[in-house]
């Protein structure tokens, strides 16, 4: 296939995961609208319908909660094919959705897609949603000034190894019996293992038993730890919502105040011994073991710092294509479960606008190259082994060819 006859392929499956207003992630195995799938999504259709880009984030939007929480899953049609589903988590809302949240990429993503295409009375609309949320992160899920998450889930980097040590504190004896659907879609030796979802569905129990009480969950649920990438990437959204507000003639105060101060709080994900950002339990201040992909998006939110710097340097050139989930080097790296190792091309997408922002262009160009290369090799699928480009989880996949046509087929980003 020509790199042409990958646009017209990666088109044609944003076309067909479209439901109506949204996007599906993939058939089978994600038939429900997931909330930073959504933002990606967006930003491939600005590349072809500026119109459906914005709508994409409107509906995402539509299912916001009173409390300003953008759910992870919104439920709009029934699917019996996908578990945990809405009578699991029964938050009770209209449209049915799950009761936790996903990295805030949405105003990023919005920025760009304006840069891109305009739309600006869509952007205004979309202005004080996207605030209301940012202030729900701050109110429902900061811990030592950083943005934690109190389900693995809502990092939307599930079973990364950042999560060992919280998940380790999980008492699932209360977990009951269930029936997972994800391992009927794709290979399991590609997905999480039982004691992890054993785990998971212990945290939406304890969800559901209080009513989704935010505070509650964040002060006593039974996992709450501080997450390197959804903190830079609440930084960084914070700072194009402050350019938004400016684009808008609104006032960019809070949303600057609210990236200054999370900036100033990050000296807690530090870790002296593996010198770098790296995911550190909320309750116990235990660190995790390696570093990940998630101290690489530190120059989103224009963190520069050296010596981690050369770590994530060393554990990209440990692998042949891509930043790799978690670190080769770590005894927990297993280069096709999900996201204990593969390289998912979506964060190699929002690697690069970090990359971008920081004028490291060779850098940004590899990682380019890398990730097209996956995708001209496997296809569009869900993510890839980064030591021999096996292409791995769901095929069709939404932000693989939305990342495809936005930014790793581009000459320019
Ligand atoms: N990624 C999760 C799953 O695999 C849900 O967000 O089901």
């Amino acid at each position: 296939m020509t790199d042409e006859d990958l646009d017209a392929a990666a088109r044609d499956i944003l076309t067909a995961n479209d439901r109506g207003g949204y996007t599906i992630p993939t058939a089978g195995l994600y038939p429900f609208q997931w909330n930073w799938d959504s933002a990606f999504a967006a930003w491939g259709f600005s590349t072809f319908d500026a119109d459906r880009a914005w709508t994409e984030l409107e509906t995402l939007f539509s299912a916001q909660w009173s409390t300003g929480m953008v759910p992870h899953i919104v439920f709009h049609k029934e699917d019996d094919g996908y578990f945990p589903g809405p009578d699991v988590w029964d938050t009770g809302t209209t449209p049915a959705t799950s009761g936790i949240s996903q990295p805030p990429v949405a105003a990023i993503l919005a920025r760009l897609i304006h840069d891109r295409v305009g739309g600006t009375e869509r952007l205004r609309a979309l202005y004080p949603k996207l605030l209301a949320w940012h202030r729900w992160w701050l109110e429902c899920r900061v811990a030592h000034g950083i943005a934690c998450i109190a389900h693995p889930w809502e990092s939307g980097r599930d079973n990364c190894p950042d999560w060992d040590p919280g998940m380790a504190n999980v008492d699932t004896a209360g977990v009951g019996t269930y029936q997972r659907r994800d391992t009927g879609h794709v290979d399991a030796a590609m997905r999480p293992s039982k004691e992890d979802y054993d785990r998971y569905i212990t945290m939406v129990k304890f969800g559901r038993e209080c009513g989704w009480d935010q505070v509650e969950i964040r002060d006593n649920g039974p996992f709450l730890m501080g997450d390197p990438a959804t903190t830079f990437i609440l930084i960084r959204a914070n700072r194009d919502l402050a350019a938004i507000a400016d684009i808008l003639g609104e006032d960019s105060a809070e949303p600057t105040a609210w990236a200054d101060e999370m900036e100033a709080a990050l000296p807690w994900l530090w870790s002296d011994d593996l010198q770098a950002y790296v995911a550190r339990d909320a309750r116990t201040g235990v660190f995790a073991s390696a570093i990940s992909s998630g101290a690489a998006l530190g120059l989103l939110a224009g963190v520069e710092n050296a010596a981690m710097e050369e770590k994530l340097a060393a554990m990209w050139d440990r692998v042949r294509y891509g930043i790799p989930s978690n670190d080769p080097a770590a005894p927990s790296f297993e280069p096709r479960r999900y996201w204990r190792g593969p390289t998912w091309p979506v964060v190699n997408a929002l690697i690069a606008v970090g990359l971008t922002s920081a004028g490291r262009d060779a850098d940004e160009a590899r990682l380019r190259r890398e990730t097209a290369e996956l995708i001209r090799q496997g296809g569009f699928f869900e993510y890839f082994d980064p030591t021999d480009g096996t292409a791995c989880g769901g095929d069709r996949f939404t932000w693989t060819a939305a990342i495809w046509l936005a930014w790793a087929n581009r000459e320019e980003t």
